[in-house]
């Protein structure tokens, strides 16, 4: 049999960039997975590269700012983080924490301010991913580290499902998912290219860890994929999906025979160099 793919000149025109929304009653669930899933990753990472205490650092896009607060014990004492985001509001104060509502596409960022840069799954909804990159990388100190880490979530697979019309419909929605994000101009493949960009923002060192988690019932990488499929019903409705169908995928997904993957999420570092000018343009707030 031969699925409909989602067709994008049906319903309701879709906004640009960023396809979930921090004011939805998905929100915090949706971060609360994020924190589970993720955190250990990203945290690692930045143990490792070094993040001591006395460290002034940036997330971009934070989100509910567990990374941020993460980051925090790390650079303590002496430290600061700034988190930012478009829609803050889901990020506690704390001493030591600054948090700004911040577009980090058209808002200005200091330079050559910061030892740690960090954006999780932000640049890859952005259009402007790569000037952003630019941004970022102008906005740390000389030898200061950015991390990136971003999902390629083209390819997602069902692993295990009740039946093979369910694997086919999760395999539907992971497509449909995408084009979503592409459909908004986001690169649902991002991650994958994220080491190149990187590379041509003039960064150096780069370290690149590819992760797949598996999404099981229980397991947070589901719960983020359940809140994914909440936070996109209306738009899945309004191109192609039937209530059923989003119905049936939220209980086969919690069945006990239910199991995918995620998408490899890469997590990029790369420092800015000692001296090297950036091969980018300095950004008007710079000048
Ligand atoms: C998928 S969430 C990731 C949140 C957090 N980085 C994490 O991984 O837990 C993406 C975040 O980027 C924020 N965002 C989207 N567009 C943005 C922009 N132009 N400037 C700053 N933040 C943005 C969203 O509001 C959201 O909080």
């Amino acid at each position: 049999m031969r699925h409909r793919s989602l067709d994008m000149t049906a319903g309701p025109p879709l906004p640009r960039g960023y396809v979930f929304d921090n004011d939805s009653p998905h929100s915090a669930r949706h971060h609360a997975s994020l924190e589970a899933a993720l955190d250990p990753l990203t945290l690692g990472h930045l143990r490792e590269a070094g993040v001591t205490p006395g460290m002034a650092c940036l997330e971009i896009g934070a989100g509910a700012g567990s990374v941020s607060r993460a980051l925090l014990r790390l650079v303590s004492p002496g430290g600061t983080v700034t988190a930012t985001d478009v829609k803050p509001g889901r990020i506690a104060p704390e001493p030591g924490l600054t948090v700004l509502t911040h577009d980090v596409v058209t808002d200005p960022l200091p330079d050559g301010a910061y030892d740690v840069v960090v954006a999780r799954l932000v640049l890859q909804h952005l259009p402007e991913r790569q000037a952003v990159l630019g941004r970022l990388v102008r906005a740390l100190k000389p030898g200061g580290l950015l991390q990136v880490d971003e999902f390629d979530a083209t390819h997602e697979p069902c692993l295990l499902a009740p039946s093979a019309e369910d694997a086919r419909l999760y395999e539907r929605f992971t497509t449909a998912k995408s084009a979503l994000m592409r459909a908004g101009g986001g690169d649902p493949a991002w991650g994958r290219r994220a080491p190149a960009a990187l590379r041509e923002a003039g960064l150096t060192g780069l370290r690149i860890r590819p992760h797949v988690l598996l999404r099981a019932p229980g397991t947070p990488a589901l719960g983020l994929q359940l809140h994914h499929l909440a936070h996109l019903a209306p738009r899945l409705l309004d191109h192609g999906f039937t209530p059923a169908e989003l119905d049936r995928l939220g209980a086969m997904t919690r069945a006990p025979e239910f199991a995918a993957a995620t998408g490899v999420l890469y997590s990029v570092q790369g420092r800015r160099p000692l001296r090297t000018p950036l091969s980018t343009t300095p950004s008007p707030e710079a000048t």
